[in-house]
C-alpha cells in the first residue's frame, strides 16, 4: 500500500518529468501552493539551472522556492508562463477544480490565468465524479463577510468563517459546505464571483486545468481534455 505522502511525491516527480524536457533557460514557471507542490518545489530545486525563475502563488511557496535557490519574480515582471503547476482539493473528469484549502486561491487563480498550460497534480483521493464534497473556499473582503455568508445560505450552502486565518492579500476565507454545482460549476463560479465583497471563489471551472496527473496505487493517470 503506497501512502498518500508517497503518492504526492510520485505525482510531483511526474509533473517534473513532463515539464523538464520543455524548459528553456529563460522559462519562468508558475508555481502553486500546498503540500503536493512543496514536494514539486523541492524536486525543482535540483534543476534550477534548467530554467530562469518562478512566479509564486503564495508567501509560503515563495519562501520554499527561495530556500531551494530558485529566483522568484513578481507576476508584473513576466509576460508569459509556459506552465503553472499546482495541486487541488477536488478534480473532476472535466478538469474542473476546487482549490483554496490552503487559502491561496486568489493568487493561484491569477497566476494560473497567465500560464499557457495548467498542470494539476493530485493523489487519487482528490478525484471525484462531481465537485462539491470539499467545502468551497471563498476569499472575502472582511467588511462583506456576513453579507456574502447570507448569499451562500440562499444558495443552499453552510458557510463557516475560517477562524484566525488571514490571506496573503489581507482578507478572510469563508468555507461553504453543502453547495450542489451539478453539471454547472462554471455558472456557479461566475455567480459567486459576482457577489459584492467576494474576491474570488475556489471553483476553477470557467478555466480549469489543461492536464491532471493523478497518482494512485496503480501508477500515474493522465487526464487531459481533447480539443
Ligand atoms: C492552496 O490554497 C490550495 O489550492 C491547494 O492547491 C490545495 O489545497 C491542495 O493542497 P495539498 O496539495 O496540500 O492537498
Amino acid at each position: 500500500m503506497i501512502t498518500q505522502d508517497q503518492l504526492k511525491q510520485q505525482v510531483a516527480q511526474a509533473a517534473l518529468d513532463v515539464i523538464l524536457p520543455q524548459l528553456q533557460p529563460e522559462s519562468v514557471l508558475g508555481v502553486g501552493t500546498g503540500s503536493t507542490v512543496d514536494r514539486f518545489i523541492d524536486l525543482l530545486g535540483v534543476h534550477r539551472d534548467a530554467f530562469g525563475a518562478a512566479v509564486s502563488s503564495s508567501e509560503r511557496s515563495t519562501r520554499r522556492l527561495q530556500a531551494a535557490g530558485i529566483q522568484v519574480l513578481d507576476l508584473n515582471q513576466v509576460a508569459s508562463l509556459p506552465f503553472y503547476v499546482d495541486g487541488a482539493d477536488e478534480v473532476d473528469h472535466q478538469l474542473n477544480l476546487i482549490k483554496g484549502g490552503g487559502g491561496a486561491l486568489t493568487r493561484e487563480k491569477i497566476v494560473a490565468s497567465v500560464a499557457d498550460r495548467f498542470i494539476c497534480i493530485v493523489d487519487e483521493t482528490k478525484l471525484v465524479e462531481t465537485l462539491g464534497r470539499f467545502p468551497l473556499p471563498i476569499e472575502v473582503i472582511p467588511l462583506a463577510r456576513e453579507s456574502v455568508a447570507r448569499e451562500m445560505r440562499q444558495l443552499g450552502g453552510r458557510p463557516e468563517l475560517r477562524a484566525g486565518f488571514i490571506t496573503d492579500n489581507g482578507n478572510q476565507i469563508i468555507d461553504v459546505a453543502g453547495l450542489a454545482y451539478g453539471s454547472q460549476p462554471a455558472e456557479f463560479e461566475a455567480l459567486i464571483n459576482n457577489i459584492p465583497g467576494v474576491v474570488t471563489c475556489g471553483l476553477f471551472a470557467i478555466s480549469g486545468a489543461h492536464l491532471a496527473l493523478v497518482a494512485g496505487q496503480a501508477g500515474i493517470a493522465r487526464l487531459e481534455l481533447q480539443d
